[in-house]
């Protein structure tokens, strides 16, 4: 189905792995379109209720935007493979199921930004963040600048994006970019045993979470208004009923996501 991904679907988690190994899982336009296909799949299957995307190999989560394709473009190509990458990885962010990064080693350029459109980030101790762009008279396309930004704050952010350099998971940790470091052979048990425990809570809360901390960064959207509403749309909730209830009955809740 895919001709880039790996994905298995295991406990309501839908896995997906980039599968270009032996590039260092750079991201071409076939992982493009497979990541546009990949981001539909999960909005339409009821079975996800949550994601988790990490690369093939032990090396690197993604080494980047694939270099290989840069050469032959012209401006107003690039411009469009730009808006392109900026609107994959915006609906990942947008998507209201929670979708995890398991950086497994190198992400840099397009692959940090991948993992910083996730939700959240988890590191192996090989892992190694970066936006190299500037070495190739370049500067990130699908977001990094910004969402760089946000995550580590501007000093740290400019430093990275105008050096070059790399970071490694513990500074990583430190700068607030990833949640958690662990043994790469964990990486993914210690990413399945969060996302069982958020599988646990009340889908729907969960989708008005991530819509609410998103609007923080949406100079159009009002996040304390957007607040009153979902929290106010909850209550029209079968899930809200349940686990008030289940509170008040001293029982755990079942969420049906309605
Ligand atoms: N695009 C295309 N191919 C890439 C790539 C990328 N972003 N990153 C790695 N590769 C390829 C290499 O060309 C090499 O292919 P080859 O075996 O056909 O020559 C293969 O992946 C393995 O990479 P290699 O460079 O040999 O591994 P390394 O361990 O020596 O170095 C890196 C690892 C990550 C430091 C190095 O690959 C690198 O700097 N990659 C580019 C990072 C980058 O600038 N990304 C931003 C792009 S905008």
């Amino acid at each position: 189905m895919y001709q880039t991904l790996l994905t298995t679907l295991g406990n309501n988690v839908l896995t997906i792995t980039i599968n270009r190994p032996e590039k260092l899982n750079a991201l071409n336009k076939d992982v493009f379109t497979d990541l546009e296909n990949v981001i539909t799949e999960i909005e339409q299957n009821e079975e996800v209720r949550s994601v988790i995307i990490t690369g093939a190999g032990s090396k690197a989560f993604v080494a980047g935007a694939d270099i290989t394709e840069f050469n032959s473009l012209n401006k107003g190509q690039a411009v469009a493979m730009a808006k392109r990458g900026q609107d994959i990885f915006s609906r990942m962010e947008r998507c209201t199921k929670p979708i995890v990064a398991a950086v497994n080693g190198f992400a840099l350029g397009g692959g940090c930004e991948l993992s910083m459109a996730c939700h959240f980030r988890i590191a192996s101790e090989n892992a190694r963040f970066g936006q190299p762009e500037v070495n190739l008279g370049l500067i990130p396309g699908y977001g990094g600048t910004q969402r760089l930004v946000q995550l580590i704050g501007k000093g740290r952010a400019i430093e990275l994006l105008i050096s070059a350099n790399m970071i490694d998971a513990n500074t990583a940790l430190q700068y607030g970019l990833v949640n958690y470091v662990v043994k790469q052979d964990e990486l993914l048990s210690k990413a399945r045993s969060i996302l069982e425990t958020i599988n646990s809570k009340a889908p729907l809360a969960i989708a008005a979470c991530i819509k609410a901390a998103n609007a923080v960064y949406d100079e159009t959207v009002n996040g304390f208004d957007l607040e009153v509403k979902e929290f106010g749309d909850c209550f029209d909730t079968e899930d809200m009923k349940e686990g008030t209830a289940a509170f008040l009955e001293k029982r755990k809740a079942l969420f049906k996501g309605k």
